[in-house]
């Protein structure tokens, strides 16, 4: 089996995923990253989203055996409970989270969008999150938590 080398997180791992098997299946079972959700496994939800040497994937889609030198960030990369991210701290402060599930993906969806563009317009949030699926929040508040990030000024650290 061929061995890959990346770093997730910045952490550098070695792995010797058989050839079937996903980066979800790898952050999920493997490295005990679960933040990233399995919703569908068909690439129609956007609940595993992570960010894929900076652009959003739906990792559940990736074969762990092509990420060779990669550079992976899941949600449990942005912040934790000694330091949230703004935008995980927005997405609190705006109620844009019910049962979480689809939350993770939202979050690096718009850590995305903010990295390349700052200050996009509410339209373009909710064209750049259009493939995440939400059941619960009506999606609304949502891109309020996105804006009031892009809106803030100081980037988006
Ligand atoms: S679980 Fe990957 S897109 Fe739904
Ligand atoms: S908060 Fe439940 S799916 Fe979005």
């Amino acid at each position: 089996m061929k061995t890959v080398t990346l770093t997730v997180n910045n952490r550098p791992h070695t792995l010797t995923p058989s050839p079937e098997r996903t980066l979800l299946d790898v952050l999920r079972e493997d490295l005990g990253l679960t933040g990233a959700k399995r919703g569908c496994d068909a690439g129609e939800c956007g609940a595993c989203t992570v960010l894929l040497n900076g652009k959003p994937v739906n990792s559940c889609l990736v074969l762990a055996v092509e990420l060779s030198g990669a550079a992976v960030v899941t949600i449990e990369g942005l912040g934790g409970p000694d330091g949230l991210d703004r935008l995980q701290q927005s997405f609190i402060d705006n109620f844009a989270l019910q049962c979480g599930y689809c939350t993770p993906g939202m979050i690096l969806m718009g850590k995305a969008l903010l990295m390349q563009n700052p200050h996009p317009t509410e339209a373009e949030v909710k064209e750049f999150i259009s493939g995440n699926l939400c059941r619960c929040t009506g999606y609304e508040n949502i891109v309020k938590a996105i804006m009031a990030v892009a809106g803030g000024g100081e980037g988006n650290g």
